[in-house]
């Protein structure tokens, strides 16, 4: 087989065979076909697409070039929930203690944040001690004994993935539906989900910023999942303003207490709900959504949720107490209120513009090597559709530096009011084929 053959056969539109892909995917990892080649490729299947079986194909085949994680051991279906990422986005904090109070196992292969949007394990490690550096041995008995256990992303898994994600990047090709869809599946079944709930963000603060584009990447993350023998369904959920009140890690950790207690954020909450019902039902705890809603809901309300995300952090090295006491979590040495100028209703709080006034303050990071600061962040004080009077808070910055002024800059910048506007709808659709 030739390199120049597949190129040409997708360039004029054709459908490459299981074996011609396999060839791309194997010899590329091996470094046998060079990067020109494999980005003259990407450009083709970005004009000329790729079928359903081409997109499943791709996914195997980036799933077998490494290492993929055995979760047999484990009892029980288990089901993964991927968020295509958004700002101050707490719902994994919330979702894995909560669906594994209801015994559905939760075995989380979880990443750090990098730009707006913020990772996992980095809230996680806002809580003294925490850590997901453990074995493989200790994270399946873990889940076995507690059913709820994260750890840090394994180096091997899916390297023609991190090889061709880091092509696209320099090349135009990462806006592919084919590409991106194969490279974020490749991932949830390497790490060995058996179900996936996918929460396909829509808006300024996410990946997809219409609804169209949105629906197009859920239809083909789905279909490539249950081709593949993985049950997978995708939320369409909105982020044109950030999910909760907190964006930044350790005010993140206490939305999420507060939210498994179920006094948290009605956006938040909501958004827990309907991914964590579909999540109990494909683990088969429930019989359908509304019976698996009110257990979530009974959890939250009888202390289980709480307590199983205690135990969750005890049992990884974590400082569980904070749990009864949120003051023991690194706490910002600022805390300034942003008054509204006018009064109105606010309108717009573009969220990916809040994540980067978070970044600044130093919650995110800006290249992979910057350290974060876990107490910093922002609180919303105000969700689009709230009233505001004139000289009532926007938003309070939790800061470790006096000085915010470009922070306050980029917030008045970003969050507007006027005379009317609604909040936005949060569910925008549900994909299951
Ligand atoms: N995220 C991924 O993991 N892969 C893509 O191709 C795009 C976003
Ligand atoms: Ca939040």
């Amino acid at each position: 087989m030739r390199m120049v053959d597949v190129i040409s056969k997708k360039r004029d539109g054709k459908e490459l065979t299981t074996e011609e892909i396999q060839f791309v995917v194997d010899g590329y990892t091996a470094g046998k076909i060079p990067d020109y080649q494999v980005s003259a490729l990407a450009m083709a299947i970005f004009f000329q697409d790729m079928t359903d079986r081409e997109r499943a194909d791709l996914t195997m085949a980036m799933v077998n070039s490494g290492e993929t994680i055995d979760l047999s051991a484990i009892e029980g279906i288990k089901v993964d929930k991927h968020s295509t990422g958004g700002v101050g986005d707490t719902t994994t904090l919330v979702l894995a203690p909560l669906v594994a109070a209801l015994d559905v196992p939760v075995a989380k292969m979880s990443g750090r944040g990098l730009g707006h949007t913020g990772g996992t394990i980095d809230k996680l490690e806002a809580i003294e001690g925490f850590h997901v550096e453990i074995t493989k041995e200790q994270f399946i008995d873990l889940v076995n004994r507690d059913k709820v256990a994260v750890i840090g992303q394994s180096g091997n898994l899916t390297p023609a993935d991190k090889k061709l994600y880091a092509l696209r990047d320099v090349t135009g090709t990462v806006n592919s539906i084919p590409l991106i869809a194969s490279s974020i599946m490749s991932k949830k079944i390497a790490a060995g989900a058996d179900a996936i709930v996918l929460d396909v963000k829509t808006g300024a603060g996410a990946f997809m910023k219409t609804d169209k584009d949105a629906e197009n990447l859920a239809h083909a993350m789905v279909r490539i999942g249950n081709n593949v023998g993985r049950q997978t369904m995708a939320v369409i959920s909105d982020m044109s303003q950030p999910l909760g009140f907190a964006i930044g890690n350790a005010l993140e950790v206490q939305e999420a207490i507060d939210t498994l207690k179920g006094e948290g954020p009605e956006d938040l909450t909501e958004l827990v709900l309907i991914l964590g019902s579909q999540m109990v039902v494909l683990a088969k705890k429930a019989k359908d959504l509304d019976e698996a809603r009110a257990m979530l809901k009974e959890v939250m309300a009888n202390g289980k949720a709480l307590a199983k995300f205690k135990d969750f952090l005890n049992n990884q090295g974590g400082d569980g107490s904070i749990v009864d006491d949120p003051s023991k979590l690194p706490q910002a040495k600022f805390k300034i209120d942003v008054p509204a100028k006018e009064s109105g209703v606010v309108s717009e709080i573009v969220a990916d513009e809040i994540g980067i006034a978070a970044m600044l303050l130093g919650a995110g990071r800006a290249t992979k090597e910057d350290e974060i600061d876990l107490a910093v962040g922002i609180m919303l004080r105000k969700k689009v559709g709230d009233k505001v009077e004139a000289g009532e808070p926007l938003v309070t910055i939790y800061a470790n530096k006096e000085d915010v002024k470009a922070v306050e800059a980029k917030i008045y910048e970003n969050i507007r009011v006027s005379d009317k506007a609604v909040a936005p709808k949060l569910i925008h659709t549900i994909i299951t084929e």
